[in-house]
Parts: structure tokens; C-alpha cells; sequence
């Protein structure tokens, strides 16, 4: 729940760095692995997913151990500082291996390459290949480049490359849960935000690509897809015929695949998210009644300093008209604590923001300055850190408070589960996640397997887990 230095709601902390491997060998294979790592949001997840699809094209295996790997890729985050951090810490780690192996090609991917560009191939001399968020299809010529004897680097960004034709192989899958992304990069330049400038413009991806990829995983078994980008809200494309779908439109498209594959989101913007968003959620039991809406702060000059286009009291307009539509719907977000020239009554006005939703869950950050952005252009980061440290804490406090009390409140309900894998604590039984994203733990019962659905009678919990039984 206290999560200070993830980068991203869309993904959990646990699968930061993770070896990603495929779940079946490649044809053709040409006899060399590649080891692939993340970091950051599920969107560089699900792009890992496209670059292991087009080199298994070319006859790379994954392997999940660096270290006899003939082709090492970064996936990285720029987020915070302390994201960037964690990849040049990673990175000294795979030089033992390049010195064993010198033919070993290592590559740095996603957004720190596109933020540091050539910068990167000075900076850590044992990169050979720096690429770019929107590249990925020329990796198989960046990497012959590189066999020949050369550094590469491709960091064009681009206006409309999806990879909509590229269907992804699945990375580390579970057979249940798939991410997919309908949308990328950024158009709203919120001013402490490296996004716009590491993944370029905002573009949307064909509808009908995406539909049939929801399609095709329901087919293969997977009961639940959570459609990914920055702001989904400002989906839209338009078709050759001109037919012009928005994100309500699509979401509905995909809800009727099947009324047993669930559908989840993120991320929402608060200026963004209409009402006919929230009523198509309220026509579709398996879209999921859960909404991850940023914050970032409660303050109305703080938002606007921010450039987050909306105020106090937009935002809790927008509550209320999720309380209003959608009773009982779950609502998490993100907070950024200490930007540039926040004063104590404003942090305050966090706080009871806090209050007034009760988020489910938080994600909770201070303030990172990054370069070239609007903030570090035009504000000084001049909150101090033990002051910027102090009022996270508080912050993190608060909603622990909330997340118990949230759960609390779900004792005694029988909530629908989609039963994922067997718990981490106990073999004998099951964990899962609630429509309203709560993990679930209960006795594993030999009638379900994971993937199935079941009816839980919620009896206790933890301060993060919701604990009940099957019935019926
Ligand atoms: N597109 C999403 C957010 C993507 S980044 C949105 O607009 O809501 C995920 C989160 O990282 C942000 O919501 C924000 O809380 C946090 N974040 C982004 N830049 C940051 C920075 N410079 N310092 C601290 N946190 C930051
Ligand atoms: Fe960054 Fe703002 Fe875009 Fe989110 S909406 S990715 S915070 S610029
Ligand atoms: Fe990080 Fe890039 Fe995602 S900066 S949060 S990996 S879009």
C-alpha cells in the first residue's frame, strides 16, 4: 500500500526488473537468447511483450538468466530520479558477464534511452544499442549493426507507430491476467513529467486490432485485459470509413467480446473522464468497477502550477459523479508531495482531499525534478527534502487509515473472484482479485482452478488483503 519509489500504478512493484521469458520455444530458432528486463509502467511491460514478439521473429529464445544470454535489454524508466538510478545500478551489474562474453550485445530500451539518446553510449561504455519507445521494429538491423562491430542507436519518435499489426507474444503470463495497450505517448505536457518528451506524441491504436487481440487472448483462455495508456480517456481514433470511436465507445466494444473476460483500464484523467465513460461501467458487469484517478495534489494553485488542466473542485466533481453513477465503485490514485513552492496549508489541502475520497489505494511520491521538463525550466525544487520526506509520511499514514477502512467495509459482502494462482503464504490456498482490484485470499477448494470465477464470502482482512470462503 506504502509504495515510495514505484513508478507506475499500472504495475506491481514486484515485477520491477523481472526476467521476462516466453511461455513457448520460437521457430526458426537461431540459436541465440535474449534476456529482457523491465522497469517502469505497464506500458513498457506490454512493450517488452512487442520486442520479444519481433525478435522471436528472428529466432531468439528467451532465457531468464543474464548470464548466458548472447543479448541483454533494458527495458527503462525515467520517472523519478530514482528510477534512472536503478538501471545504471543494473547496469554495472551485467559488465562482469560482457567480460566474460565481449560478442554479448547490451541494450538500453524505452524511456531513459530516449531521454539520453548517443548521451547514453559515453555515459556507460558497455552499452552497444540505444532504442527508443517507438524503434522496436528496427532492432533486428540494430543488432546486426552491432554484430559488425558498431554502436547503434535509433531514438526516432514517431506520430503514428502502435505496432497495431504486431500481436505480442506474452511475457511471464499467467495464462489469466494480459495488458494491452490501445494508445501512446502524451499531449498534456503536465509540467514535473518526462512522458511527453520519452514517448512523443499522443496516437491511438486501430480499434479493430485491439478488439481482436482481446479476442484472440479470450480464446486462448485469459480471462482478463487491462487496456493501457497514459490517458485513456482521450482515446480516440477514426476509422478509413470515418467512423470515429472514443474510449467509451471502445471500452464497449470490448466488454461485449464476452461477458466472462473481465476488462480493467488505466489511467484516467481527471480532466478527461466523462459521465458516458462511467455509464457504459455501470451497463457492463464485467467491466470492472474500479477507477485509478491521479491526484498528484489538492491544491488549486499547486494543480495549475502543475499544468493538470483542472482544479479542486473539478476533481471532486468528478467523485461525486462516480459516487453518483457507480455506488461502491473503488477509486485509487497518485500523489506527488513537496513540488516546487508548496506550502503547508496546501499540503493540507491534500490531505483533506485524501479525506473526502477515501481512496482504496494510493500510490505515493515527492517530488523528483527532471530535467528539460516544464517544472525544472520554470520552478525552483525548493522544498527541502526531510520537508518533502515528512509530508509523505503523513500522507502514507492517511491512507493507510483509508485502505483498512475500505476493506473493512467489504466484511460480510460476497464479492466475485477471479481466482490468478495459490497464494504466496499458503499452498493451501488460493489468492485472487475482487472486481473491485482487492486481493482475496481463501481456501483453495479442488472444484476451481486458477481462472476460474467464484463467489466469496468475505469474512476478514488484513490491512491489504481481503480473507473469506468460497460459497456456493
Ligand atoms: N499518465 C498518468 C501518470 C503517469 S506517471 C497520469 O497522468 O495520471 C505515474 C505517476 O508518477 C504520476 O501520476 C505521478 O504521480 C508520478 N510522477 C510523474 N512524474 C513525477 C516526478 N517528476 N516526480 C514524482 N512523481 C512523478
Ligand atoms: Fe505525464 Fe501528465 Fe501525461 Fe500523465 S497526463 S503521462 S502525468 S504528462
Ligand atoms: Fe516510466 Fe516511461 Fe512508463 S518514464 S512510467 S516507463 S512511460
Amino acid at each position: 500500500m506504502m509504495n515510495l519509489d514505484f513508478p507506475n500504478s499500472k504495475h506491481d512493484e514486484s515485477r520491477q526488473g523481472e526476467a521476462l521469458v516466453l511461455d513457448k520455444p520460437v521457430l526458426k530458432n537461431n540459436g541465440r537468447k535474449l534476456y529482457i528486463e523491465s522497469y517502469g509502467c505497464a506500458m513498457n511491460f506490454s512493450d517488452s511483450e512487442i520486442v520479444a514478439s519481433i525478435l522471436a521473429d528472428q529466432g531468439f529464445e528467451t532465457t531468464s538468466d543474464f548470464k548466458e544470454a548472447d543479448v541483454i535489454f533494458i527495458n527503462t524508466c525515467s520517472i523519478r530520479e530514482n528510477a534512472e538510478q536503478r538501471v545504471r545500478n543494473r547496469l554495472k551489474e551485467f559488465k562482469v558477464s560482457k567480460m566474460r562474453n565481449p560478442g554479448m550485445v547490451v541494450g538500453v530500451l524505452g524511456c531513459m534511452a530516449e531521454r539520453l539518446k548517443a548521451k547514453f553510449l559515453e555515459e556507460e561504455k558497455l552499452v552497444d544499442v540505444v532504442v527508443g519507445p517507438d524503434a522496436y521494429r528496427d532492432l533486428p538491423n540494430l543488432i546486426e549493426q552491432v554484430d559488425g562491430g558498431q554502436k547503434a542507436v535509433n531514438v526516432l519518435l514517431s506520430r503514428e507507430e502502435t505496432y497495431a499489426d504486431i500481436s505480442p507474444v506474452r511475457l511471464n503470463s499467467n495464462g489469466i491476467n494480459a495488458f494491452v495497450s490501445i494508445m501512446r505517448g502524451c499531449d498534456n505536457m503536465c509540467s514535473f513529467c518526462v512522458v511527453p518528451f520519452t514517448r512523443g506524441r499522443e496516437r491511438s491504436r486501430d480499434a479493430f486490432s485491439i478488439v481482436k487481440e482481446c479476442g484472440d487472448l479470450f480464446n486462448a483462455g485469459y480471462k482478463e485485459v487491462t487496456l493501457l495508456g497514459q490517458n485513456v480517456d482521450s482515446y480516440k481514433w477514426t476509422s478509413e470509413e470515418g467512423i470515429t470511436m472514443n474510449f467509451a465507445g471502445l471500452l464497449e466494444f470490448v466488454a461485449l467480446i464476452n461477458p466472462k473476460l473481465r476488462v480493467r483500464f488505466s489511467t484516467s484523467h481527471p480532466k478527461d473522464i466523462t459521465d458516458e465513460v462511467l455509464l457504459t461501467m455501470k451497463k457492463y458487469d464485467n467491466i470492472c468497477k474500479y477507477i485509478h484517478l491521479p491526484i498528484q495534489s489538492g491544491n488549486s494553485r499547486i494543480l495549475e502550477l502543475m499544468n493538470r488542466t483542472y482544479d479542486r473542485a473539478w476533481y471532486m466533481n468528478r467523485i461525486d459523479a462516480i459516487r453518483r453513477i457507480l455506488p461502491g465503485c473503488a477509486i485509487s490514485t497518485d500523489v506527488i508531495t513537496g513540488f516546487c513552492s508548496e506550502t503547508e496549508e496546501e499540503h493540507q489541502e491534500t490531505l483533506s482531499m485524501m479525506d473526502y475520497v477515501q481512496y482504496d489505494f494510493a500510490y505515493m511520491f515527492m517530488y523528483s525534478e527532471r530535467p528539460g521538463t516544464l517544472a525544472a525550466k520554470r520552478y525552483a525544487d525548493d522544498i527541502p527534502e526531510e520537508v518533502k520526506g515528512r509530508r509523505l509520511r503523513e500522507i502514507v499514514d492517511k491512507q493507510q487509515a483509508h485502505s483498512y477502512k475500505r476493506l473493512l467495509e467489504q466484511i460480510g459482502q460476497v464479492q466475485q473472484v477471479l481466482i490468478e494462482k495459490r497464494s504466496k503464504k499458503s499452498e493451501l490456498d488460493y489468492s485472487g482479485r475482487s472486481d473491485k482490484n482487492a486481493t482475496v485470499v481463501f481456501p483453495a477448494d479442488d472444484r476451481f482452478k486458477p481462472g476460474d470465477y467464484v463467489d466469496v464470502l468475505i469474512e476478514k482482512c488484513t490491512t491489504a488483503t481481503l480473507i473469506g470462503k468460497i460459497i456456493g
